[in-house]
């Protein structure tokens, strides 16, 4: 299992802009193919995403420079590369990179040949990527958080918390879950119909009419769930990524949408009142990626009743991690593969996770792609949570679908997650 060659070339993403692809094949003949995804709201401690910015081309977001170390460099040092060696191979392009957040080269370029490698094998192998990953005991099909209505820099700043999620908690199995995201998904829209607001859908397909405020969003939603003929909490409860970072400067939360400015201590009584008054069970980057202060509080208020999940503020950083742990802040962890741009960091953040007793969350980015590796990730890990975008969409539902080919797959072997029993 030998790289005989790789091979990178420019292809678009969801949102239509260029990403890199990566195909890898082994001297035995395998191949494997990646596609690396693309956030819109990412946290400044994420690896360096490589674009061209050059003005004339593609408004700056090409990827050409990025294939060519794919294609010259990485082709050629790899070549001959055990394959089966994720950890090492993963270390050498660590090494031959040079810097900390893999800016040289590109962290999407890295990404790229990483994840493609690991598909090669899993062919050559002729198994799943999760078994390959996760060995015989990857049978743990996790609980979705899926988007209903979008907002933040995915929807145009109407509002500024940029996903309000339903979580099916009293769903048994993953397709029972997406049995209720449907029906929650379509009272949505009906109850935007019957207002006459409009029901285009943002970039994770979540629904973005014209709001009166943040809350009126929430407001909404749990009419929703309560018309698809559900009780809240016990059959189906709402998460939100605030994604806090992108509206916070000067130690000021700023929700324009409501001229309203507030300190970390306002912010957090406003999320407090949310929590006492909507079926709220967790809270995505409720502080700012660097407020480490407002964390701390957030954590000793809120983190004994819902689930506080950092992403900007950890960015699958095993370094992040640990301190948030040592600081005390935040219980899970939203994992992107791309924020840190290697399989095996990958990994390792999710193991030190779990070790710090936290929870992963593996998740999709707002560009995303026919790559459906994240579910396999999610599979290997048994890691029981995976938040992918919303009910529409076919970057999205291209993972739920693998999500349930491999429950009926696994069989009677598949169990259900459900953290919030
Ligand atoms: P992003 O959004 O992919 O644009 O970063 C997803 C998220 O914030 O969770
Ligand atoms: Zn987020």
């Amino acid at each position: 299992m030998k790289i005989e060659h790789i091979h990178g070339r420019q292809v678009f993403d969801s949102r239509g802009n260029p990403t890199i692809e990566v195909n890898v094949l082994l001297d035995s003949g395998a191949k494997g193919r990646s596609i690396v995804p693309s956030g819109a709201s990412t946290g400044i401690h994420e690896a360096l995403e490589l674009r061209d910015n050059d003005p004339n081309k593609f408004l700056g977001k090409s990827v050409y420079r990025a294939i060519d170390h794919v294609n010259n460099i990485l082709r050629k040092e790899l070549r001959g590369f055990n394959a089966f060696s994720q950890r090492k191979l993963d270390e050498r392009m660590i090494e031959i990179d040079g810097t900390d957040n893999k800016c040289n080269l590109g962290a999407n370029a890295i990404l790229g040949v990483s994840i493609a490698t690991a598909q090669a094998v899993a062919n050559g192998l002729n198994i799943p990527l999760y078994n390959y990953l996760g060995g015989e005991g990857a049978n743990v099909l996790p609980m979705p958080m899926i988007q209903m209505i979008g907002g933040g820099i995915h929807a145009g700043n109407v509002i500024e918390v940029q996903d309000f999620m339903i979580i099916p908690v009293g769903a048994r199995t993953f397709s029972g879950a997406m049995e209720i995201a449907f029906n929650v998904y379509n009272s949505t829209r009906k109850i935007f119909q019957n207002r006459n607001l409009i029901t285009a859908v943002s970039d994770e397909g979540g629904f973005w009419p014209q709001f009166r405020s943040n809350e009126t969003a929430l407001t909404f939603l749990t009419e929703a769930i309560e018309n698809a003929g559900y009780i809240p909490f016990k059959d189906v409860s709402i998460a939100l990524d605030i994604a806090s970072s992108h509206f916070y400067a000067d130690d000021v939360y700023n929700f324009s949408s409501e001229k309203k400015q507030m300190t970390a201590e306002q912010f957090i009584d406003v999320q407090e009142s949310w929590i006492n008054k909507y079926p709220i069970i967790s809270l995505e980057d409720s502080c700012a990626e660097d407020d480490w202060e407002g964390w701390i509080q957030l954590s000793d208020r809120l983190g004994d009743k819902v689930q506080l999940i950092g992403d900007d503020l950890f960015t699958t950083s095993v370094d992040r991690i640990k301190k948030g742990f040592e600081s005390k802040v935040a219980n899970a962890v939203l994992i992107k593969m791309n924020q840190i741009g290697t399989l095996t960091e990958t990994l390792d953040a999710i193991d030190i996770t779990r070790k710090v007793g936290y929870r992963p969350v593996i998740s999709a980015r707002s560009g995303e792609t026919e790559d459906t590796t994240l579910v396999h990730l999610c599979l290997a890990t048994n890691s029981g949570q995976i938040k992918i975008g919303s009910m529409a969409r076919s970057e999205r539902l291209i993972k739920y679908n693998e999500l349930l080919r491999i429950e009926e797959i696994l069989g009677n072997k598949a169990s259900f997650a459900n953290p919030f029993k």
